[in-house]
């Protein structure tokens, strides 16, 4: 079907607002100028990471030191994931050398047991990216052996993977993180893998639809369900303010994750839903900069501290979503508000001189008291995926 008008001049005024700035009084957004700042973080980072297999996670507020993680950390992929990004962005070897070298250190994660659903950001954001750019057949083998061990976690009789096995909530847990792992699995069924990896990712989307959602399709962080009936028990939160608030990132996982599931399924109702968890973000965003409380029923709001993570995986995400929406102003909508987060974040929240990481100003996990107001390896890789996707546009 041919491209209507109306949508081809959308994203053309779009991308001309990019090169020559939303209006006469703004200056224009450059974003090769931003990938390139990233480009002098990283190397920055590359001089201070020992020669022990670990990768840079976290940067507390305050301080100017990167605290250190081995492959088995959740947020071990992102690191090698920043660095694919930087090479496909330069074509520069010295990052896919790089890249390849943290990429490595995560192998044994596919010949080991599955410790927990993290498996697809740590394998398909490493070697997922790199066997994108390289076609590297080693790599390939480990991704498919991957899926394979995330698979192990998927109970039937749910349909759902059981996202954290080291938790005892009394039931069968899954968190709405794990939705991102998903493409780990529709990946592998595509190529190479076994068709029985598509059919869990479907189910698990599925069931993730029906069961993780309040009627304003806002998201549980997590949902318990019974073992052997799959019945769901309750939904809660782990990381997010309360067992019925809207924790920032939660949100930012299921539009990203639901989009992709469209992606991967082509399937309507995936993508219908992905609008309405898109629509319940942005019309409870109430910051004039568009970069979420870490949580939207934060009590201490407005001096609760924000998430540059959530606002990076929304404005990626949005940016994806947007290139399915044949709705020419909410395709605007979505397009001008993923430019505006990733303007606040450039302008506003790059670490620049205080670290070495790209951006400040990212929660973890408050209610543990931990990674609060600090910089954060998945911020970077979701904001230097934003930058990028928004550079294709042009
Ligand atoms: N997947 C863990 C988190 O978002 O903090």
């Amino acid at each position: 079907m041919k491209p209507k008008f109306s949508s081809l001049f959308s994203v053309f005024f779009f991308a001309m607002t990019i090169v020559y700035g939303q209006n006469k009084n703004s200056p224009k957004f450059d974003v090769k100028k931003q990938l390139e700042y990233c480009a002098v973080q990283a190397s920055k980072t590359l001089k201070v990471i020992p020669e022990d297999g670990t990768s840079p996670r976290t940067v507390p507020n305050g301080s100017k030191e990167w605290k250190f993680v081995g492959y088995k950390d959740w947020t071990s992929g992102f690191w090698p994931g920043e660095l694919w990004y930087l090479y496909e962005a330069s074509g520069d070897k010295k990052w896919e050398k790089e890249a390849d070298k943290f990429t490595r250190f995560l192998t044994p994660l596919s010949v080991s047991k599955a410790a927990d659903h993290d498996l697809g950001f740590q394998v398909f954001n490493s070697f997922g990216n790199g066997y994108r750019l390289t076609k590297n057949a080693a790599y390939k083998d480990i991704i498919l052996k991957t899926a394979d061990t995330l698979a192990t976690l998927f109970n039937p009789k749910v349909g759902t993977i059981q996202s954290w096995p080291h938790n005892k909530y009394g039931g069968h847990n899954t968190i709405i993180d794990n939705m991102m792992n998903l493409e780990l699995l529709f990946w592998a069924s595509k190529n190479g893998g076994s068709k029985k990896l598509y059919d869990i990712a479907v189910k698990h989307a599925e069931k993730t639809m029906n069961n993780h959602f309040r009627s304003d399709y806002s998201s549980y962080h997590v949902v318990i369900y019974d073992y052997e009936t799959g019945k769901k028990i309750k939904g809660i939160t782990a990381q997010g303010y309360s067992d019925e608030s809207m924790w920032a990132r939660g949100q930012a996982w299921a539009i990203y994750g639901f989009t992709m599931v469209y992606r991967e399924t082509k399937d309507q109702k995936f993508l219908d839903f992905a609008h309405k968890l898109a629509r319940v973000y942005l019309d409870r965003l109430t910051t004039e900069d568009l970069i979420p409380y870490w949580d939207f029923n934060a009590p201490d709001i407005p001096n609760a501290p924000r998430d540059a993570s959530a606002a990076a995986i929304v404005s990626s995400a949005l940016i994806e979503l947007s290139s399915y929406t044949k709705d020419k102003n909410l395709k605007n909508e979505y397009l001008s508000k993923s430019k505006k987060m990733i303007i606040s974040l450039s302008d506003n929240y790059q670490s620049r001189e205080v670290n070495s990481a790209f951006l400040l100003h990212a929660t973890g996990h408050k209610p543990a008291g931990s990674e609060i107001d600090c910089s954060i390896n998945y911020a970077d890789y979701y904001y230097l995926e934003a930058l990028l996707r928004l550079q294709k546009l042009k």
